[in-house]
């Protein structure tokens, strides 16, 4: 089982040009629910999978995407999309489900009833986005406090959870034979338009996919020493 996943691990790699051969949907579904089991802050899942499916809007996406190669030749191209506006709709489903299993924790209920809230909210006027990084800070210097404040903490929070989930999504596409490339050089405005995103919505990152063709590698792996990354305290 380790040397499976480190096979996959190992094979994964930026794509930049692919081959015509169509992505079988239920590969791409398949891949899809692996990386909804990725882990993400607090359960919420704010993520969402986007198959830009339709010509004309796959020709904008390419565009949006600065036509980069990868984008040009893949047969699929999927926006990973955070949106941290579902945060209750989605709270709410956790909770629907504990309770539909019969029990849920005091602790856990307490958390996604009244800290989830917190967090995610900042009151009339975005008043209690002023003073919640304040008072975060000065209870900090008296006991340990995340800091889950501030409309950039959620943001910084969805996309990286949805990261993630985009990472799970790519191993898992490698482990059915399948390749991708992550991109994030692109338009996030115009995106935006073209996937109809609110305010409170942003692409995470675009994923080309398809089966890597003789050019789609441009380089041997490159990567940092071990003393760069990684240390004992
Ligand atoms: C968030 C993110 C954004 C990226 N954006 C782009 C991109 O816009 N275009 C591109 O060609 N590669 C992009 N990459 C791919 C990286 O350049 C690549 O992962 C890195 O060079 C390491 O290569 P490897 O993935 O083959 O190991 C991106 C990767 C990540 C994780």
């Amino acid at each position: 089982m380790a040397n499976l996943f480190h096979e996959v691990v190992d094979s994964r790699r930026t794509i930049r040009d692919f081959l015509p051969d169509p992505v079988p949907i239920e590969v791409l579904e398949r891949c899809i629910d692996a990386a909804c089991k990725a882990p993400s802050s607090s359960n919420l899942q704010l993520w969402e999978f986007v198959w830009i499916e339709n010509q004309d809007k796959r020709k904008e996406a390419n565009k949006i995407c600065l036509n980069q190669g990868a984008v040009k030749t893949a047969p699929v191209l999927l926006a990973i999309v955070t949106h941290r506006s579902n945060w209750r709709r989605n709270r709410n489903e956790i909770l629907r489900i504990f309770k539909s299993r019969g029990s849920i924790r005091p602790t856990t209920h307490r958390y996604y009833s009244t800290v989830i809230p917190f967090i995610y909210t900042n009151g009339p006027f975005n008043l209690l986005g002023f003073w919640k990084p304040l008072v975060g800070r000065l209870i900090s210097f008296f006991r340990p406090t995340p800091s889950l404040h501030t409309q950039t903490d959620v943001r910084v929070m969805s996309h990286k959870s949805t990261a993630l989930a985009a990472a799970t999504l790519m191993l898992a596409l490698r482990a059915e034979g399948y390749d991708s490339c992550p991109m994030e050089g692109f338009d996030p405005w115009r995106a935006k338009k073209l996937l109809n995103l609110s305010s409170q919505s942003e692409v995470c990152m675009f994923l080309a996919v398809g089966k890597r063709s003789p050019k789609g590698l441009w380089w041997e792996r490159i990567l940092m020493p071990r003393t760069w990354t990684y240390r004992k305290i």
